[in-house]
């Protein structure tokens, strides 16, 4: 299939569950939406009915919608699997919610009002994005690039509290006009989207999405990264990540590539601020390109060395030197797992 769909390996955003809000209709709709995201290679769909003023779903009418959706398909053998969660409008009359649901851990989906902000109030977005966040929860917030009433002003305060942006599938292409388009553009260049939704509603979606699946080559978010392999002799210095989704997973050290920085002055920062010690590059071994289910990563990866021994592990909840033999013997980050052989090879030299 195509890099579009490839990139939703799981669509956190839809409105499939029939006949609760002004997604699916019926459910024969659902279904059809169902088997559609089946037939583009996606396996797990979060649904996230709305939760506003006009549809005030909550936590249990959107369980048992999805559950009985969920029965549907496997009686039809339709290999799509639901999570239950809501795409939460800040507004007065539904928000906060009793219950919140939210999906992969503690993602939550919020809206704003499109059209008219004056609606929120007195809900300040950012405020209740800050408040998410205190509370443990992630934030998601939907299709930035649909309000149109938002400075560029307020999206860096939404980010700064806290939140994540998810684009929706067709605004790169004008499914929602084109100063939407022009907003999309402005942000996926900006590099400010952490999430691709479909926000499926019916089958006019679908169809759409079905024109547009050959236009998107770089649909995925790009991160560049940089990363160390610290070489001691025949051993290479493994850290394991302390935090987030990938928490206890093992990784080269290193990070994001800052606005005016070389990847090299990126990696010497990072160190310094990853494990308090000062590093010589020697020189880069390779650049992985990968696929994550929410980013395109590229990672330039340096063979490096300590200047002193000392080091201090200020984000990482552990470390190990490994030689070739024990190089596998933790469970790498999906993405450093590539440079394995590479490393290998040249601790063998
Ligand atoms: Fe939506």
């Amino acid at each position: 299939m195509t890099k579009v769909t490839d990139s939703l390996a799981y669509d956190c955003h839809c409105h499939i569950l029939p006949g609760i809000d002004d997604g699916a209709a019926d459910l024969a709709e659902s279904l059809d939406l169902c088997r559609w995201f089946v037939a583009h290679g996606i396996t797990e769909v979060v649904c996230t009915s709305h939760s506003t003023r006009r549809y005030p779903n909550t936590a249990e009418t959107v369980e048992a919608a999805a559950a009985a959706l969920q029965a549907e398909l496997d009686k039809r053998g339709i290999a799509l699997h639901l999570i239950p969660s809501l795409e939460y409008r800040f507004v007065p009359q539904t928000w906060p919610p009793k219950r919140l649901l939210p999906w992969k851990g503690n993602h939550i989906l919020v809206e704003l009002s499109l059209k008219n902000p004056e609606k929120m109030a007195p809900l300040d977005p950012e405020e209740e994005i800050r408040r998410l966040v205190r509370e443990g929860y992630q934030p998601v917030l939907a299709h930035p690039e649909r309000y149109l009433w938002s400075t560029p002003g307020d999206y860096d305060r939404w980010l700064a509290a806290g939140a994540l942006f998810q684009r929706n599938l067709g605004s790169l292409e004008g499914f929602y006009g084109s100063p939407a388009q022009e907003r999309a553009r402005y942000l996926q260049q900006k590099g400010l989207y952490s999430f691709l939704g479909s926000d499926l509603h019916n089958r006019h979606y679908a169809e759409f999405f079905d024109t547009i699946l050959d236009l998107e080559p770089d649909i995925l978010p790009r991160k560049q990264v940089v990363a160390a392999i610290i070489r001691k002799g025949d051993r290479i210095f493994a850290t394991q990540r302390g935090y987030g989704e990938w928490k206890d997973w093992w990784e080269f050290p290193g990070g994001k590539i800052e606005a005016g920085e070389t990847p090299e002055a990126a990696l010497v920062r990072e160190i310094r601020e990853e494990l308090s010690a000062e590093i010589s590059i020697d020189r880069l071994l390779h650049t992985v390109e990968w696929d994550y289910p929410t980013f395109h990563l590229t990672m330039n990866c340096y063979l490096c060395a300590l200047k002193s021994e000392a080091l201090h592990l200020n984000e990482h909840e552990a470390a190990r030197w490994l030689d070739k033999t024990a190089i596998h013997s933790v469970k790498w980050l999906p993405a450093d797992e590539q440079l394995l052989p590479l490393i290998i090879e040249s601790l063998a030299n």
